[in-house]
């Protein structure tokens, strides 16, 4: 079933995966699986002989940084040019604040698509340093199948380098680097779960930069077994298997499978470094709804975390889809004030 471009263009204003959710609700949700639906056709996406992608842009819009605006100001400087990578800043429009505490961010899209300039992720992050009263740091890393994890965790680790660096002069001069969140959606909320797993054991090399939590919204993780809502939830909820299991395939190192430690973090028991984590006292909030495929793996992440003596809280709610958080802004503003009540001492 096709939609007219102009209503494909009118969803990927809110989200790549509210599109699904319409474009799939023409299908029988209670039917399993259909397994000749072809994710590349759901998701615009043509795999080219190199095993690269192309990303039919008329459906991934972008747009430019905003440099007059009542919420926020936004900027891009390159991170690393060799990589190709940046960072899309967010500065408040109330410029009298000094010594913002600092979100490095990671946006969604399954590691393979999207961008920090899509357009439903751009106003999330402008309201995000007005709403909070913070200075954001969103990161362009690198999309696999090009470029396979770990490419993407070692760009925001790189980011983070950067800030600590104080390169640029919005960081140097509104910013308070001892006061750092890593925060992510989606696929992005697994990035900033991985890297700062990564980032515990660097805490003297990123002195000044002190890292005060992590911020799961959403976090895109999997695992071999499938989970009861990955089973039970009809299509229509957006994220069907054939997409995540197609966004793993892509990004997972080659020859891994689900259970790889980036894709499923209770295998093992969950990181050594989780120790690292809990002796640090870094606040760890993850956000998740019951209408999202993706839940479940995530209330086992959370209870994981709690076994573990980390200093995790969630916001589990009922309802509602994969990408509400970026998408809704009622949802937006009550995700504001979670973070709130979990960085109370350093928020506004
Ligand atoms: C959807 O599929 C189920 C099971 O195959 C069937 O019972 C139901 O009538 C179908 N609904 C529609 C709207 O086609
Ligand atoms: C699966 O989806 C394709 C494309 O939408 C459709 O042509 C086909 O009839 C579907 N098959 C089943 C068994 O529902
Ligand atoms: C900042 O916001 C104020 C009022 O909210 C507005 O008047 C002003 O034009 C904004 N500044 C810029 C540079 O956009
Ligand atoms: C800039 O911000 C204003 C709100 O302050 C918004 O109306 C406008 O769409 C933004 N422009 C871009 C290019 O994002
Ligand atoms: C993912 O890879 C597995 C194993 O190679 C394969 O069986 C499966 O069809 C792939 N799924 C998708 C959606 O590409
Ligand atoms: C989630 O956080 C919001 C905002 O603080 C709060 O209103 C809501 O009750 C919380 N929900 C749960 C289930 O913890």
């Amino acid at each position: 079933m096709e939609y007219p471009t102009k209503v494909l263009l009118f969803f990927l204003q809110f989200t790549i995966l509210t599109l699904h959710i319409q474009a799939l609700d023409q299908t029988n949700s209670s039917k399993p699986q259909n397994s000749t639906t072809d994710p590349y056709k759901l998701l615009h996406i043509i795999q080219n002989p190199d095993g690269s992608l192309t990303r039919i842009k008329d459906y991934y819009p972008t747009v430019p940084p905003n440099t007059s605006s009542s919420i926020s100001f936004s900027k891009d400087v390159p991170l690393n040019r060799d990589k190709n990578t940046w960072i899309r800043l967010y500065l408040p429009n109330n410029s009298k604040h000094v010594n913002l505490p600092i979100i490095i961010y990671a946006h969604g899209g399954g590691f393979i698509l999207l961008s920090t300039a899509t357009p439903n992720f751009d106003s999330f992050l402008s309201n995000t340093a007005r709403q909070l009263g913070v200075l954001v740091v969103s990161v362009e890393y690198r999309l696999a199948p090009e470029h396979r994890l770990p490419a993407a965790y070692n760009d925001v680790l790189e980011a983070l380098f950067w800030v600590k660096g104080k390169k640029d002069e919005w960081v140097k001069k509104y910013g308070d680097v001892s006061k750092c969140i890593i925060m992510g959606e989606s696929a992005g909320g697994n990035i900033a779960y991985i890297v700062g797993l990564k980032a515990s054991i660097l805490t003297r090399q990123l002195n000044p930069l002190v890292i005060k939590g992590l911020v799961l919204i959403q976090p895109f993780f999997g695992g071999v077994t499938r989970t009861r809502s990955e089973l039970k939830l009809p299509d229509s909820a957006g994220l069907p298997l054939v997409i995540t299991d197609l966004m793993w395939n892509l990004s997972l190192p080659l020859g891994a499978n689900r259970n790889h430690p980036y894709c499923n973090p209770v295998i093992g028991a969950g990181s050594s470094k989780l120790e690292k984590v809990k002796k640090l006292g870094w606040r760890v909030a993850i956000a998740g709804c019951d209408g999202d495929r993706l839940y479940d793996k995530q209330v086992e992440v959370f209870k994981l975390l709690e076994r573990r003596g980390v200093d995790v809280v969630g916001n589990f709610s009922k309802g509602d889809y994969h990408g509400v958080f970026v998408t809704e802004t009622t949802k937006a503003l009550l995700f504001f004030e979670f973070m709130r009540s979990v960085f109370y001492s350093y928020l506004a």
